[in-house]
């Protein structure tokens, strides 16, 4: 399941998005926000964020004005990989090398057509794995250290 959010800021690039989801077949659920009233983006990112680092979700997608708070929120979260991406290749390299279980995006920042390429590269590159993983296992060494007050 893929989980998807944004504040007023990431909006009409979210409903774009989810568009281009629903035409690719890729069942979705929508975690807000649903209008253009000024909202707080750490509340969208804890709902998204929140569901992958549970486990209730294997794929999100957080869309602020620039990206930049949703990262920053996102990765609070044990077991999340976020990834805030602005071009193609960042878009394949995040799945690629970092696995990110969160593609963040700025609304503010990309046209819809790139977001969107940016989106299905995302969906559709493997994670490469070997040299990789072993980096991604020093991230969760990290992220127990400091869970454990001990980093
Ligand atoms: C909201 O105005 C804006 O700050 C937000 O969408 C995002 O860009 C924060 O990083």
């Amino acid at each position: 399941m893929l989980v998807i959010g944004s504040d007023h800021g990431g909006l009409e690039l979210k409903q774009a998005v989810q568009a281009a989801l629903a035409s690719r077949g890729m069942a979705f659920d929508d975690y807000g926000t649903s209008n253009s009233d000024s909202v707080d983006y750490p509340d969208f990112a804890e709902k998204v964020a929140g569901a992958i680092s549970r486990g209730d979700a294997e794929l999100g997608i957080l869309i602020c004005g620039t990206g930049i708070g949703m990262s920053i929120t996102a990765n609070k979260f044990p077991g999340v990989r976020a990834a805030l991406a602005t071009d193609e290749f960042m878009a394949q390299m995040a799945k690629e090398h970092n696995n990110a279980n969160i593609l963040v995006l700025g609304g503010r920042v990309l046209t819809v057509e790139l977001a969107v390429k940016m989106v299905n590269i995302w969906l559709d590159t493997a994670y490469e794995g070997g040299r990789h993983q072993l980096r991604l296992d020093k991230i969760a060494k990290v992220e127990a250290a400091v869970l454990a007050g001990k980093s």
